[in-house]
């Protein structure tokens, strides 16, 4: 098919920084092209069967992290806090929905960001906006905002010790089924979604003690061990090109920097260099559509990045605000289904649902998050296609950047905990409120 992993580099790329030290740059590439991957070619292939499941309607997607991710404190804690937030939705959406949530971290690489605009003015002085920790810094200096190839190799350490640490987490016993009440952080616990949540877990504990009694086993890895796969966007495409390597058992081309990418709303145009990059490499990967998206043109997507038609292979991931996903959502389900190609929908309420409040801060409100995802579900129900899954922004502290949810955070609160390094994100006590919010949805 023509295609090689720099064959992108013929095409135009959108949103990319202005590296100044192509020297640098370079050097950075041929550095990473070397460093062991971060994932496997079979870890990728495992995460695209259970993908192929949810476009069966046989298991759902649950998508969730950090918009950005941040290379300050940078700790254990954290990702300890993030993975626990997304067990414990995942336990509310297999518990009520009976079929397995396929957990996909949107972490160990979420560090790009594309932007509506690619200078920031403040007091009349212009410079690059903020384009992720692995581009350039958030301090409006010059300093800051110049992008720096160096960060490129920061982001890899990172990952790298981000995905050990979740590798231990999901295989050494803290994601043991028998643990599921630990995983309530102490402010989540207090609040009425905590408090449902440890009513569930108390299920979950009978049911395994149960089990026990009655001399059945539950000595199987799926109660003692998570899967836990990662994904970012794929936005940097030296670093992407970079990771991606052949497989020696199948010859096939992986992008090893995650097991899953996708192309984000600003980048996906059909004749881009990101589309370019995607359609070669065998992961499974996502591509945002927001509601400018027409019919022919998902379609002539879906036939560019999955021409096999692949079950498991594509995940389009709709964010049309829960205003437009009513009127703009079903034609784009109707061509799709029409075309035949195996897709998996997953819903991201979060980026058409972003305002300013009067405090002055980029927030989302919760009422209108789970608007779009109740939109979704009955747009898919008229249509007879499945919701496969959603993909939230998600944080396992305590912050106040999204409002609203049954432990209110009111516009006064916003400034308490606004930590976001981009976009606001759902608190841990908000995302297991979804949780069970998308669950009665599912039932
Ligand atoms: C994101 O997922 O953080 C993002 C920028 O989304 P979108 O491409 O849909 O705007
Ligand atoms: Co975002």
């Amino acid at each position: 098919m023509n295609w090689t992993p720099d064959s992108w580099r013929t095409f135009e790329a959108l949103q990319q920084p202005l590296w100044p030290e192509q020297d640098q740059l370079d050097r950075v590439e041929k550095t990473l092209s070397t460093v062991p991957p971060l994932v496997f070619a079979g870890e990728t292939r495992d995460l695209r069967q259970r993908l192929a499941k949810v476009s069966r309607g046989e298991a759902f997607l649950l998508q969730a992290g950090d918009c950005a991710e941040s290379f300050d404190g940078f700790n254990a804690d954290q990702i300890r806090d993030k993975l626990k937030v997304i067990l414990q939705m995942a336990v509310v959406l297999t518990y009520s929905s009976g079929v397995p949530a396929i957990k996909v971290g949107r972490i160990a690489g979420q560090f790009a960001k594309p932007r509506s605009n690619p200078t920031e003015t403040v007091d009349g002085t212009e410079l690059p906006s903020f384009l992720g920790h692995m581009v350039n810094d958030l301090p409006f200096s010059d300093a800051d905002r110049r992008p720096n190839p160096e960060r490129l190799l920061h982001a890899y350490n990172q990952s790298a010790s981000t995905l050990n640490l979740l590798r231990a987490f999901t295989k050494g016993g803290f994601a043991d089924l028998h643990r599921v009440n630990t995983w309530n952080s102490e402010f989540v616990a207090q609040s009425p979604s905590g408090q449902r949540y440890a009513q569930l877990g108390d299920e979950i504990t009978r049911a395994l003690r149960f089990m026990e009694a009655a001399g059945i086993s539950s000595h199987h890895p799926e109660i003692h061990e998570a899967d836990f796969f990662t994904s970012h966007e794929a936005l940097i495409l030296q670093y992407e090109e970079a990771l991606t390597r052949k497989d020696s058992l199948t010859g096939d081309w992986y992008n090893c920097s995650a097991h899953m990418v996708w192309i984000g709303e600003r980048t996906r145009k059909l004749d881009g260099a990101h589309v370019e990059f995607f359609r070669g490499i065998h992961n499974p990967i996502g591509c945002k559509i927001g509601p400018t998206a027409t019919p022919d043109e998902v379609v002539a997507l879906c036939d560019a990045l999955d021409p096999d038609r692949s079950p498991g292979r594509l995940t389009l991931i709709s964010r049309m605000g829960h205003q437009g996903v009513a009127e703009g959502l079903p034609p784009l389900l109707k061509a799709v289904r029409e075309s035949g190609h195996p897709v998996v929908w997953a819903c991201d309420p979060m980026h058409g649902n972003t305002f300013t409040a009067d405090s002055g801060h980029k927030t989302r409100d919760f009422e209108h998050v789970v608007a779009e995802v109740a939109g979704f579900f009955s747009a898919h129900k008229e249509a007879g296609t499945h919701p496969g899954g959603i993909h939230v922004e998600v944080t396992g502290d305590d912050v106040t950047e999204c409002v609203g949810g049954a432990s209110v955070v009111e516009t006064t609160d916003l400034s308490k905990r606004y930590e976001t390094m981009c976009d606001p994100r759902l608190n841990a006590s908000q995302g297991i409120e979804l949780a069970f919010r998308v669950a009665e949805l599912l039932q």
